[in-house]
């Protein structure tokens, strides 16, 4: 299962693989932060606390938005980190501001 921790509450959603962290943000009405989906905005930059490695690799926007650090620290972008294998993933939203 995927948890999902928006800005205004969370909810327990069915992961479903190729679609972004954002994307099934949207689709399961989770207020998730985003403006661009283009991985430059980082408004919707997330905390990965589990499941990491069911997630794709970072895209070429992605790690050119992220440090380095942040991917040591488990943060991704939330338009760009599609699910790649079903399985328990937590993301929690966390913007810079
Ligand atoms: S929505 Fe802008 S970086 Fe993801």
């Amino acid at each position: 299962m995927l948890e999902l921790v928006g800005r205004f509450g969370k909810k327990t959603v069915q992961p479903e693989t190729g679609l972004s962290i954002l994307e099934l943000a949207l689709k399961n009405n989770v207020d998730w932060g985003f403006s661009c989906t283009r991985g430059t905005c980082a408004r919707c930059r997330c905390y990965i606390s589990q499941g990491m490695e069911l997630l794709e690799e970072p895209t070429e926007a992605e790690i050119a938005r992220l440090d380095p650090e942040e991917f040591d620290e488990g943060f991704r972008l939330g338009c760009q980190a599609r699910i790649k294998e079903i399985g328990p993933i937590k993301a929690t939203n966390k913007t810079y501001f």
